[in-house]
């Protein structure tokens, strides 16, 4: 019998399978599906100070190895997740969860960091500086670590709960965005975010998405993104929750190889409701198969052989 336990930050799951924020919604949705109780956890969608629409549509595209996103951070608001989509989940999912925080000031990120420490489900902070999407705050804190380290402080003051800085690819160097959160308290960091990208409509010759440019995720963006978790293992010493293009037990196993001590499924959700059980299911025997009994044993084990 392999052990699929990891801890982060002092919180056991009992596997590392948890769906990345804005693929999941807030999780009640998929429950009819599953009983999504075999997630390790799950990451809902980002919460804003104030409700959002969203980008114009269209604002979803498939493309080759993926898909590109333009939502802009639809969301009912910090004081509706807590009040409506939270006890809705609660009902259905009895684990702790990370909740997605964005913004679009430093004051943006407190005031709703604030408010969703209160929510005793809520496990982890997970902040998000990276959406691309949005034409002011988001990305834009997350490609500046003087900004990052800002946003990071700005948040630790006003919760006692594990903080995961969300980061985007989007940069040229990563480990120095990823220290600058580690020096400022970060407890965590999770990476990779969506890399911008566009599609092109040859009939209109015009770009597909509305909003001109989009976030590509899935499988096409994997060596991106394990190579920045592989760099950003070796820059700092808090957990890592990896992700971009996970779709099988054996990209769970090689995040976890280049570093992370948990892994998020972002676009395969999408792609299929059931992504996140199959990846479950079939980790005991991808595990079996590559002769690992206890996946806490091969956190950055491709770093050391
Ligand atoms: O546009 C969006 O809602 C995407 C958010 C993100 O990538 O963080």
């Amino acid at each position: 019998m392999v052990n699929t336990s990891v801890t982060l930050c002092g919180i056991e799951l009992t596997n590392p399978v948890i769906p990345a924020s804005g693929t999941f919604g807030y999780g009640h949705e998929f429950a009819d599906y599953y009983d999504i109780n075999i997630l390790g956890s799950l990451s809902t969608k980002g919460a804003t100070r104030e409700p959002r629409f969203g980008n114009p549509t269209p604002r979803i595209a498939e493309c080759a190895g993926g898909m590109l996103n333009s939502v802009g951070l639809q969301n009912p608001g910090v004081d509706a997740v807590i009040s409506e989509e939270l006890p809705k989940l609660a009902r259905v999912f009895h684990k702790p969860v990370l909740a997605n925080v964005c913004g679009f000031s430093v004051d943006d990120y407190a005031r709703s960091a604030a408010k969703l420490d209160k929510v005793p489900q809520v496990g982890w902070l997970e902040i998000n500086i990276s959406c691309p999407n949005v034409h002011s705050g988001g990305m834009s804190f997350g490609t500046d670590p003087s900004a990052a380290a800002t946003v990071t402080k700005a948040v630790k003051t006003v919760t006692t709960k594990p903080v995961f800085m969300k980061l985007t690819p989007n940069v040229t160097d990563i480990v120095s965005i990823a220290k600058a959160c580690e020096d400022a308290g970060a407890d965590g960091i999770s990476l990779i975010n969506t890399l911008m990208g566009m599609s092109i409509d040859l009939r209109t010759r015009r770009p597909v998405l509305a909003n001109t440019t989009g976030g590509l995720s899935g499988p096409a963006v994997k060596p991106v993104a394990l190579r920045m978790v592989y760099q950003v293992y070796e820059a700092v010493s808090i957990p890592i929750i990896g992700m971009g293009g996970v779709a099988t037990a054996g990209d769970v196993l090689e995040f976890m190889l280049a570093g992370a001590a948990a892994v998020e499924v972002g676009a395969a959700n999408v792609a299929d409701p059931l992504a996140c059980k199959k990846i479950i299911d079939n980790l005991p025997a991808a595990m079996t198969r590559y002769g690992i009994n206890d996946l806490k044993e091969i956190i950055g084990g491709a770093h050391h052989g």
